[in-house]
């Protein structure tokens, strides 16, 4: 029922259908009251701002009103929303009380009987750092408890959809085991539990560490959702972790202590009351000075913050979408992260992970990879480049360095004179930047500022590393110079074509084989724009008049994007299942029209695949079926049954 439509890092922008109604995600919902008396904010603005909500059936359960009025008309009827509702348990009440008076599975049963449309399990929320022992018996508890709620709802069929909680407190081999044994039991969404403490207390980087344990062992087509998380300063991290569902209470709670909440921290009113104005362009704050609300009777002001609280909130979620459809939510995360020392902790933790985090990663993104402090050194498009440079098989190497008044692509802005000879620049963020791969995606779609000395020292150890493996490669100025001197002579200045010596590195770099053989290169004709002077296409001579499309240069990313004659070159020099994606032979005849593949036929690829690359699609023989655009990495080609898997360009008859 989910599908992804955008990402970034393990953040995913989401249609996910509930109860044949369909949402977007990454999103918030707003927790109500189920009485409708004590809602802070009238349903009817938030019936505005949102398609779902959370509210409780323990509250609805232990009050015999709100119970009547659930089981004779429906708990949509009861709260007048007729969108989604999701409802919890009691087991936030079990963590604040010890014990509440409900068995495990009638809470299961009468969420179902109103008409719930997500219901929760009575799981329980081990506090952090109590001692092993507890946690454990908790776990055990709790997966016993889910093992029978999912029984229940198989044997009678519910419509209702069931929320998993992982536990485990802040053991994560137990948050690990949690996941696990929760992941094979098919609930529908896998909230993580049992963080409002760590939260509360600023141990945020804990929370990284609960996150990214149950997402690597929790199956990938399955939501997340972060339970209890309401504070819009932590959504982008959260999101881009993985989490694709939030609840909040905070905008109501927040504002009964009358506090103001912002995308970057909390104020309190009497903080903000001598300023002309709020720092918010919401509906609330528009109308009313701070001074206004500071002197409103208690019940107006309480409504109006949390109206301006539950907008921030919102405006927080849709800028990250925004942020994760033009590939810049690591940018909006390392912005957010210096909002308070403690998050820049969590999210150096989280790049502790950071192999995990590169296979989710996509391989190229719409906006340039800014550099915004240490921490981007170890971002997946850094790490990703650094393991494959070694993709190309050099054959002579050597090494520069270029000052920083030089821009990039380097390429066009010096003069390398022909060679044979790959040209590696020494960067202090990538590392090493092969002259000849340096318009692709993110070698020269980067800003970079001047660094610090400490900063530039960061990749000594890397560029020795490779100079030691390339010793024999790797030749001094006077040898180099020989070499450009030699092809630089009238006679020989046309042994060497520059381009396609670029589009052999280029496809290397983005396959990882050799594609180009002796054979074929001497058929190669590489096309170059006449107003902008870069590379555009990569033609075959078939015969004397007639030339083929093998490739074209993405303008934004400058990755080689097959035609058809490329896509059959491709699975011609990539061995099996490289590259790969393949299909069963129901869907055969529609990917040779080259129609959309449906992740529920996919039944083997790459499993190395990262998200946008460019694929083939065969079937069990490896006959080439088409080509197209992944959405989906390696492991989540295999996971997801449900939505597109790889965007086709073309099918191949
Ligand atoms: N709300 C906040 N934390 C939790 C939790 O761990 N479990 C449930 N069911 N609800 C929560
Ligand atoms: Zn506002």
């Amino acid at each position: 029922m989910l599908e992804i439509k955008a990402r970034d890092g393990l953040g995913r922008l989401g249609k996910l259908r509930i109860n044949n109604k369909t949402i977007e995600t990454p999103t918030i919902m707003p927790v109500l009251h189920p009485n409708p008396e004590k809602q802070t904010i009238p349903i009817d603005k938030i019936k505005k701002l949102t398609d779902v909500i959370i509210t409780n059936s323990y509250i609805i359960y232990s009050n015999p009103r709100l119970k009547n009025t659930a089981e004779e008309k429906g708990i949509h009827k009861l709260i007048g929303f007729d969108k989604i509702i999701v409802t919890d348990s009691g087991s936030f009440q079990l963590s604040l009380y010890g014990s509440i008076d409900v068995d495990p599975l009638e809470i299961v049963q009468f969420q179902d009987r109103i008409g719930v449309d997500v219901g929760t399990i009575l799981d329980i929320p081990t506090a952090p750092y109590v001692d092993r022992e507890k946690a454990e018996r908790d776990l055990e508890e709790t997966l016993r408890r889910s093992k029978s709620a999912i029984e229940l709802k198989e044997k009678n069929n519910y419509k209702m959809l069931l929320n998993g909680t992982i536990q485990g407190s802040t053991y994560m081999d137990l948050r690990r085991k949690s996941a696990e044994v929760m992941g094979k039991l098919n609930f529908d969404i896998y909230p993580i539990g049992a963080v409002v403490p760590l939260m509360e207390n600023y141990h945020y980087k804990t929370v990284v560490d609960i996150i990214l344990t149950s997402k690597e062992y929790l199956p990938t087509n399955k939501p997340i959702h972060l339970f209890g998380c309401g504070h819009p300063m932590l959504f982008a991290l959260s999101v881009l972790l993985g989490c694709d569902l939030f609840d909040s209470a905070a905008y109501a709670l927040y504002a009964k202590d009358d506090r103001y909440l912002t995308e970057h921290g909390t104020y309190h009113l009497t903080d903000l009351k001598d300023l002309s104005n709020f720092p918010c362009n919401c509906p609330i704050c528009n109308e009313y000075s701070p001074r206004e609300l500071f002197n409103m009777d208690k019940r107006n002001r309480e409504q109006l913050l949390a109206e301006h609280n539950l907008y921030v909130t919102f405006e927080e979620i849709n800028r990250i979408k925004e942020s994760i459809k033009e590939g810049s939510l690591w940018e909006l995360v390392e912005l957010r992260c210096r909002s308070h020392p403690k998050l820049l902790e969590a999210y150096r933790q989280a790049l502790k992970y950071i192999e995990f985090i590169e296979k989710f990663d996509p391989i190229t993104k719409k906006s340039a990879f800014f550099y915004s402090g240490y921490e981007s050194m170890f971002r997946p498009e850094v790490i990703r480049h650094k393991k494959r440079i070694h993709r190309i098989k050099f054959d002579k190497i050597y090494l520069s360095t270029v000052s920083r008044d030089v821009n990039k692509p380097y390429s066009e802005n010096l003069n390398n004179l022909p060679s044979d000879v790959d040209i590696l620049i020494k960067d202090d963020v990538f590392g090493l930047i092969p002259l000849n791969i340096d318009t692709i995606y993110p070698l020269s779609q980067n800003e970079i500022p001047e660094l610090y000395d400490i900063e530039r020292e960061h990749n000594k150890k890397f560029v020795e590393e490779f100079i030691n493996k390339y010793k024999d490669k790797i030749m001094d100025i006077k040898t180099y110079n020989y070499y450009t001197s030699y092809y630089n002579s009238k006679e020989n200045k046309n042994k060497v074509n520059k381009d396609v010596l670029r589009i052999d590195r280029m496809l290397q770099y983005q396959y990882g084989f050799k594609i180009l053989d002796e054979g074929i290169i001497k058929n190669i004709v590489v096309k170059r724009s006449k107003n902008t002077g870069r590379i555009r296409n990569v033609l075959v001579i078939k015969d004397e008049n007639e030339k083929e499309v093998l490739f074209t240069l993405r303008s934004h990313d400058n990755l080689l994007i097959p035609a058809k004659e490329g896509a059959k070159l491709l699975h011609k020099k990539i061995p099996f299942p490289k590259y790969r994606v393949v299909v069963d032979k129901s869907v055969q005849e529609f990917a040779k029209k080259g129609k959309s593949v449906y992740a529920k036929f996919v039944i083997d690829c790459d499993e190395e695949l990262r998200p946008y690359e460019e694929v083939l699609v065969v079937n069990e023989e490896d006959e080439l079926m088409g080509y197209g655009t992944t959405i989906l990495n390696g492991r989540e080609l295999m996971e997801f049954n449900y939505g597109v898997a790889v965007d086709m360009r073309g099918g191949v008859d």
